[in-house]
């Protein structure tokens, strides 16, 4: 299958699959312990059916978007993704430029592999930092300075991962932090000679940039790394919030809250969003799918804050489906990652054309022309309160 002819995520999936080494192709996918989080993330959108409203005039469909003040061209856009550039050179900027040319936000990794000034370049004003907080707070001082000095509008600091989780297939599979090319892994990569020219031509281990300024002078890539493994995962708690929220001239947004009332305690802390995620399964086994999660956050804090959502999305209808339940926005991580892997801008910007596109026809499906008008109403199991309102009207 060639590039052009993907009509799914998961041919794109396939596509960054044939590219990659076995070990590194499931580190994208992994979970953590038995990956039950992974599983729960993307079934508990199947739970939901969407109940079309026919007889509409859906001729023309808008799905433009408007948070914190700035209008993208869809309801959706990418969460960070830290090792891209281990799965091809240049994924940091490639994921920012493909966002920036569908007009839609672009989150960039606090432990990416380009310096987030650089990647403000590229993103035509799209792109958010995301904050991974160090143990040193000097150091996290420097980045939140760093990420408004390079003109970022929003600053995301991911809350889910105070230590580093039990990445059970990783470890199985001698995915290491630093990433060192093993024998198995070796003779894995003879089998994928693009990714291992590409690996070679560009010397090895790409260097973690974002965090080589804090590491001692002259470090290699591996000692950047373990560098910032001795800093990250940190403990952080709400007196960092206040202290990030005081410091941060931008929007602020939390990523990886679960429980309405944390919800509620940012919204008090002055945090203008939260993103209700579990790191795509990636670090609390048992968490709830972030969808189940969404409805009481969403009812608890209303319009106070704006609430976003990630972890388990594959389909434009699962955005859908996350809209409906009261998210304002969604985001994707291994959809977009897929993409660039498969086929670098192009790769990443087919993967959100392919939401884009999912996510319009579901619009005209179930008679909605606006995704400003989506709601619980189109969710069939709100079918008997909704419908009975609508046959009394009538
Ligand atoms: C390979 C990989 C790397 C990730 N790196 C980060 C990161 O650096 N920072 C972060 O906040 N989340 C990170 N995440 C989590 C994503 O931002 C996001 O929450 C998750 O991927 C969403 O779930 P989905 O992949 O099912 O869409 C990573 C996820 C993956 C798959």
């Amino acid at each position: 299958m060639r590039l052009q002819d993907a009509l799914s995520i998961g041919d794109l999936e396939r596509l960054a699959q044939k590219r990659l080494p076995r070990v590194l192709f499931e580190c994208i996918g992994s979970g953590v312990e038995d990956e039950q989080g992974v599983i729960r993330n993307e079934t508990a959108f199947h739970k939901h059916q969407l109940l079309a409203r026919h007889l509409v005039d859906v001729s023309k469909r808008d799905q433009s978007t408007t948070i914190f003040g700035r209008t993208y061209a869809s309801p959706f856009g990418i969460s960070p993704t830290g090792v891209a550039e281990i799965f091809r050179r240049g994924a940091d900027s490639m994921l920012a430029q493909a966002a920036a040319a569908a007009k839609v936000p672009s989150i960039i990794s606090g432990s990416c592999m380009t310096p987030p000034e650089t990647i403000a370049h590229v993103s035509g004003g799209n792109a958010w930092f995301q904050l991974y907080a160090a143990r040193d707070p000097n150091i996290s001082d420097d980045f939140v300075r760093r990420a408004r000095d390079a003109g970022y509008s929003t600053m995301v600091l991911t809350v889910d991962n105070p230590v580093f989780p039990k990445m059970e297939r990783d470890k199985r599979n001698g995915f290491s932090v630093p990433f060192r090319l093993t024998v198995p892994l070796l003779v894995d990569a003879l089998m994928h000679p693009r990714w291992t020219a590409e690996w070679l031509r560009n010397g090895g281990l790409p260097m973690m940039r974002t965090w080589q300024p804090y590491a001692p002078a002259g470090a290699t890539p591996s000692e950047v790394a373990l560098f910032r493994r001795s800093q990250n995962p940190s403990v952080q708690t709400w007196r960092d919030v206040e202290r990030f929220r005081r410091f941060w001239p931008g929007n602020f947004v939390i990523k990886g809250l679960a429980r309405a009332s944390d919800a509620v305690r940012a919204a008090n802390a002055g945090v203008d969003g939260v993103i209700v995620s579990n790191h795509g399964g990636k670090t609390l086994d048992r968490a709830p799918a972030t969808v189940d999660a969404l409805v009481a956050i969403a009812a608890a804090v209303g319009d106070r804050i704006v609430v976003m959502l990630d972890s388990g999305v594959r389909r434009g209808s699962d955005i859908i489906i996350g809209l409906c339940l009261g998210a304002r926005f969604v985001f994707v991580g291994k959809a977009t990652l897929y993409g660039v892997t498969a086929g670098g801008v192009a790769g990443a910007r087919k993967a959100l054309d392919i939401l884009r596109d999912e996510v319009d026809m579901t619009m005209a499906l179930i008679g909605c022309p606006s995704v400003a008008d989506l709601g619980p109403d189109f969710l069939f199991e709100n079918q008997g309160r909704v419908d009975n309102q609508a046959i009394a009207a009538e």
